[in-house]
């Protein structure tokens, strides 16, 4: 995993009944808040990897300074990084020679949990050195858990060939694309399969959201198949016109060009009676956007759920509950 190249924060959650042993990288492994624990964490990895039994290694709340890790199994037990810290990755390139940042290999249940950030100190380095950058294409998430009380997934500009998959996530945001369209000379994010998914008690589904009066960009070839939810409020949406507390001009239409999106095969219960929606720009409408398969119920009093459609005409086909479009 190169947390890195994501800027993104993702926490995994598990539940475990036996009492793991705790090793804090402060005390005797040397760690302080605000300075550097690349070592401690490094040694305090290595005594808890090779513990029988569950182990967990706790990063308590502070800033700290961590250069590139390497955190290798196998290990001799359950093994959890509960990070209630920032760690604040180097601001200079040349830790990228080794590829990562923060690596896991050969590690087996493997839990990384808590309220903290891994800083990896993108923009700064992307601001200085175009040309090498650490890219963040061709990733794979895949077999986890995810409970953030945020977006479980969150893609950004430049984010191409992402595969997710069996991904149980909730409660949060969901698995989100965007928002895009905020800065300029953002990269079009292409090439994105969500498939095989969970969502459980989360805000949205799979959603992909771009600013209003953007500049441009694209999104294009994304397929969210083989989803179920429970109880999300958003299920299926794509919302062109985000524009959380008021901040942007919200009638100028998005420049974000959306093109082919399928979902596909997307089954469970929407907590709200807009249970798709399919909001596109009126100055660069969706293009082929699919909607097959979609059995969504929502129990509500006013129900039954609903679809809403604008400035797009996506294709059809299979089951549809609610019935697609019935609202412009
Ligand atoms: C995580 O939560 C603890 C309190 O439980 C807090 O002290 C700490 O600052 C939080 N960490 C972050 C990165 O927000
Ligand atoms: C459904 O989700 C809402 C919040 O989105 C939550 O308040 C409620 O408890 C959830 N219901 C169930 C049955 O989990």
């Amino acid at each position: 995993m190169n947390i890195a190249a994501l800027p993104i924060l993702f926490l995994l959650a598990s539940v475990a009944n036996a009492k793991p042993v705790v090793f804090n990288i402060l005390k005797k492994y040397g760690g302080k808040v605000n300075e550097d624990i690349t070592l401690p964490l490094t040694n305090v990895w290595k005594d808890a990897c090779a513990t029988p039994g569950q182990s967990k290694v706790v990063v308590p709340a502070g800033t700290y300074r961590l250069g590139p890790v390497q955190l290798n199994g196998p290990c001799k037990g359950p093994i959890e990084l509960k990070v209630r810290g920032t760690l604040v990755a180097p601001g200079y390139l040349s830790f990228f020679k080794w590829g990562s940042w923060v690596r896991f290999e050969r590690v087996d249940q493997l839990t990384l949990s808590g309220n903290g950030t891994f800083d990896g100190q993108g923009k700064s380095i992307w601001g200085k050195y175009n040309g090498a950058l650490p890219i963040s294409t061709g990733i794979n998430i895949i077999d986890s858990k995810i409970g953030t009380g945020d977006d479980c997934i969150s893609l950004g500009d430049g984010n191409r060939d992402i595969l997710i998959q069996k991904v149980t996530c909730g409660p949060g945001h969901g698995i989100s694309i965007g928002s895009l369209g905020k800065y300029e000379n953002e990269e079009p994010v292409v090439g994105v399969k969500v498939v095989y998914c969970n969502l459980i008690n989360t805000m949205n589904g799979v959603r992909i959201k771009t600013w209003p009066a953007s500049l441009p960009g694209a999104a294009s070839n994304m397929h969210f198949e083989n989803i179920y939810m429970r109880n999300v409020s958003n299920p299926v949406i794509i919302d062109q016109v985000y524009c959380p507390w008021n901040q942007c001009k919200a009638q100028i239409p998005s420049k974000i060009k959306i093109s082919q999106v399928s979902f596909k095969n997307i089954r469970g219960t929407s907590q709200t009676k807009e249970a798709v929606k399919l909001l596109c720009s009126n100055e660069i409408p969706c293009e082929n956007v699919e909607i097959t398969n979609i059995d969504l119920a929502y129990q509500g009093s006013d129900g039954p759920a609903t679809s809403q459609c604008t400035n797009v005409n996506p294709t059809i086909s299979g089951k549809q509950n609610p019935p697609a479009c019935t609202l412009k």
